[in-house]
């Protein structure tokens, strides 16, 4: 289990046992040195949350840190994130934390590093972080293979409508076998769009290939000939992939150029059987048109891992359709996964810290 948290909170009592915490409160643990090896050279790091095991062991096993950590599964409250940063070298934050001027007015001049758990950076502004001189580390690769695995389960939930026959199986809808109660398309013989080919995009066509996809498709800024060789893709623009893809999996980025890329019109160039998966951002959709080109079956349905916002509310318009099954933005969410994002995330700071190339660099 997320190991039930017990090794994350025997490393917290011993953190904790290292040295008082700083502030009152039942969510603020100091960690990191010994108290007689505190100095003025240890590295002040601020940790916005709860992190798995892996990531926080090698945190609390560097010699020249010393760490603070909001000790809980939900994000910090803003206004203690701001109380928090005051003087840090270092923040290791997820993506639930906007990194942006007021966050690092508060933080000062010391804060030469930023390492964010999370392949997707749209938290950050990044122009700030440049113009300050501040580092930044990500993870990316160490979640590909779990996000592409969800991304498969999700594309497969919906067009075989898994969640809607679950409910009908357990509530009395399951009456006789009938020819085409809980019909839904097949995998076989179709054609797969990649809104946005990288590595994930690589890895969800690897996993769908055996199940006897006709062809692949992508569209992005440019073709990237190297990756859609793997997959033997071919490049198209943004109209003929809606317009050819019986499945479209959006796997982009979320940027300026990408916000609300699905939307009415996308959704009206896409078949009427189209299935839309996104496990990228929410943001990349425009959830109204998704609504209205679901409703009025437009498309045939959609997955979604994630939305606009996020929690989406539960009496969301979305949630009442039955042709869109939505999860709680768990693509990365396995133990293996999770552990070595903390841990690459905390690698990136440390290296970062210690001024030495950060395993995995944004390049600002
Ligand atoms: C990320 O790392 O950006 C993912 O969305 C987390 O699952």
């Amino acid at each position: 289990m997320w190991s039930s948290w017990s090794p994350l909170r025997r490393l917290q009592r011993i953190a904790v046992s290292a040295s008082r915490p700083a502030a009152a409160g039942n969510n603020n643990y100091i960690g990191g040195m010994q108290r007689r090896e505190q100095s003025a050279l240890a590295h002040r790091v601020y940790i916005t949350r709860k992190v798995p095991p892996e990531g926080l062991e090698i945190v609390r096993r560097c010699g020249r840190v010393k760490f603070e950590l909001w000790d809980s599964d939900d994000p910090v409250p803003r206004d203690e994130l701001l109380k928090k940063v005051k003087g840090v070298d270092g923040l290791l934050c997820m993506l639930t934390e906007k990194v942006d001027a007021e966050l690092l007015d508060a933080a000062g001049p010391n804060l030469k590093v930023l390492s964010t758990m999370s392949v997707g950076f749209d938290h950050l502004c990044l122009d700030e972080l440049k113009k300050r001189g501040i580092r930044v580390g990500y993870t990316p690769d160490v979640l590909t293979d779990a996000v592409a695995e969800l991304t498969v389960a999700l594309l497969l939930a919906t067009s075989r409508r898994l969640i809607e026959a679950a409910h009908e199986a357990k509530t009395g809808g399951w009456g006789t076998w009938r020819t085409l109660w809980l019909c839904g398309y097949e995998l076989a013989n179709s054609t797969v769009g990649i809104l946005g080919l990288g590595r994930i995009g690589v890895a969800i066509a690897e996993r769908l290939k055996p199940f006897k996809v006709k062809k692949f498709l992508y569209t992005d800024v440019a073709p990237r000939p190297q990756l859609a060789e793997m997959i033997n893709a071919e490049y198209v623009s943004l109209e003929e992939l809606a317009k050819q893809s019986d499945f479209l999996a959006a796997c982009c980025a979320l940027t300026p150029e990408t916000q609300g890329i699905c939307n009415r019109k996308l959704f009206s160039q896409m078949k009427k059987n189209a299935i839309f998966i996104n496990t990228s951002r929410g943001g990349i959709v425009n959830q109204e048109d998704l609504y209205e080109a679901l409703s009025a079956g437009q498309i045939a349905a959609a997955g979604l891992d994630v939305t606009t916002p996020e929690p989406l509310p539960t009496d969301h318009p979305l949630f009442k359709l039955k042709n869109c099954v939505i999860l709680p933005h768990i693509a990365s969410a396995s133990y293996t996964t999770r552990n070595a994002m903390s841990a690459l995330a905390a690698n990136n700071l440390l290296a970062g810290l210690r001024g030495e190339p950060m395993p995995k660099e944004l390049e600002l």
